[in-house]
């Protein structure tokens, strides 16, 4: 099984994903966090990628398309977490993966801006929160680690990431539609009552 989520910024891939990699036993390939850990590992990609990722431009393709490559080579079932994001991504894709189901979250962008600037990352375990799920407390509630916020969280960074979210990830939808594989789900919601609109359509 070969699967797309794609979606605005803050739509909730990320959160999806880690449910349908923990039911679904499919490796969870996110470009984003593969970046970040090039970038704290100091590594030539990582240097090459920050100024990109710290301005809220896409990396460039050639980068991303070896990087997913790479990651993909030895997995079968696999869930593409913010890749593709350009039409030249999605070309590299199928030629290299027999994408089943793209699955599109779809939101309405005003709930986008809250949701990225209150989003915390945990420093130690990598989950994924939203301060208004804190009660005041500033300690990851999965492990009691460190919360930080993404350095591309901000009001400025977010509003560039959004803008080039619609002028070159959005035509995505219509390249998938064509195919027949774009299914659309209203991510709009309560994160489980997503995950179960999701699960029927990947138990289909
Ligand atoms: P990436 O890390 O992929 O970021 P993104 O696409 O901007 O998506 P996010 O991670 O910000 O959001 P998400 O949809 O995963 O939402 P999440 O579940 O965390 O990419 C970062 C950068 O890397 C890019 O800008 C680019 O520079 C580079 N890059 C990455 N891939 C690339 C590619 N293919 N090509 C070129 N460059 C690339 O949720 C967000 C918040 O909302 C959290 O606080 C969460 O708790 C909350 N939340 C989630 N779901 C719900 C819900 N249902 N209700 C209420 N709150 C919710």
């Amino acid at each position: 099984m070969k699967i797309i989520l794609l979606g605005a910024p803050g739509a909730g891939k990320g959160t999806q994903a880690v449910k349908i990699a923990a039911k679904y036993g499919v490796a969870h390939i996110s470009t984003g966090d593969l970046l970040r850990k090039n970038i704290k590992d100091c590594t030539e990609l990582g240097k090459k990628a920050k100024e990109f990722m710290d301005g809220g431009r896409l990396v460039p393709d050639g980068l991303v398309v070896a990087l997913v490559k790479d990651a993909v080579s030895a997995v079968e079932n696999v869930l593409f977490d913010g890749f593709p994001r350009t039409i030249e991504q999605a070309r590299a894709v199928d030629g290299f993966a027999a994408v089943d189901k793209v699955i599109n979250l779809r939101i309405d962008e005003s709930l986008l801006m809250n949701r990225l600037t209150g989003r915390r990352v945990c420093n130690d375990c990598a989950a994924v929160t939203h301060v208004s799920l804190l009660n005041g407390a500033g300690k990851c509630q999965v492990c009691g680690g460190v919360l930080q916020q993404r350095a591309d969280d901000n009001e400025v960074t977010v509003k560039s990431r959004l803008d080039i979210y619609c002028k070159q990830t959005a035509p995505l939808i219509e390249y998938y539609e064509k195919q027949g594989k774009l299914i659309d789900i209203d991510a709009g919601r309560e994160s489980d009552e997503v995950f179960k609109d999701i699960e029927r359509v990947l138990d289909k």
